[in-house]
């Protein structure tokens, strides 16, 4: 457990933080995976799909990495405005986040997010013809060159606003709620019925 009844909201946001910090830094990695969820404005529907949690920082931007083709990415474009959804089972904590979407191709952000993608890693990014193709059968997919894969190489940033935490417990749960202009300013927020 990680957040207690004897917390305040702001030790326990710290905590939250901390065990973030924590997940995407550590080598015991207490959540390594999340959720986003994305509209598609032309078909007025929401996807959600894992992505791998690659860094967290002090303004709580949380990082993955994607391959530029895939339809998370032209969702973002529309429409930047996702949602992230985070589970630690060790902790029984469960973690959600609304959040805007901050695109990086093709720039030194990309470049210097290669260099930590290395051998069979680097097809993830490759894959001919663009991920989501229908195909008539398995020998149609290919994987390009690393020099294929760095163009695709995305990086989206996840600018948190709005957040939501839910501590399981034996008894009572415990629930927050806080809210923030943008990544500059201060989260305020409080304790919610869960
Ligand atoms: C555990 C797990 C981790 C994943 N990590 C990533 C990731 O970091 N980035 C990514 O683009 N896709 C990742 N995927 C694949 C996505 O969930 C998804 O299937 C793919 O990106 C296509 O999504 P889209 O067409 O909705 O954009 C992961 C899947 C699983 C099951």
């Amino acid at each position: 457990m990680l957040i207690h009844q004897t917390d305040t909201p702001d030790q326990a946001i710290l905590k939250v933080k901390n065990h973030l910090k924590m997940s995407a830094t550590g080598k015991k990695h207490k959540i390594r995976f999340f959720s986003i969820s994305s509209i598609d404005l032309e078909t007025n529907t929401v996807s959600s799909r894992m992505v791998v949690l690659r860094k967290f920082y002090p303004d709580w931007t949380v990082r993955f990495y994607t391959d530029h083709r895939t339809n998370k990415v032209s969702d973002i474009k529309q429409n930047p405005i996702i949602a992230l959804l985070f589970w630690s089972p060790d902790e029984n904590l469960q973690i959600r986040m609304k959040a805007k979407a901050v695109i990086h191709h093709q720039n030194e952000v990309c470049k210097k997010e290669w260099e930590n993608v290395t051998g069979k890693s680097q097809n993830q990014y490759s894959a001919e013809p663009r991920p989501g193709t229908i195909l008539s059968s398995l020998d149609k997919l290919t994987y390009r060159s690393d020099k294929v894969g760095s163009k695709y190489f995305t990086v989206v940033d996840c600018k948190p606003f709005d957040l939501q935490v839910l501590q399981l417990q034996d008894t009572e749960n415990l629930a927050l709620k806080f809210h923030r202009e943008n990544e500059n300013s201060e989260w305020k927020g409080g304790w919610i019925v869960p």
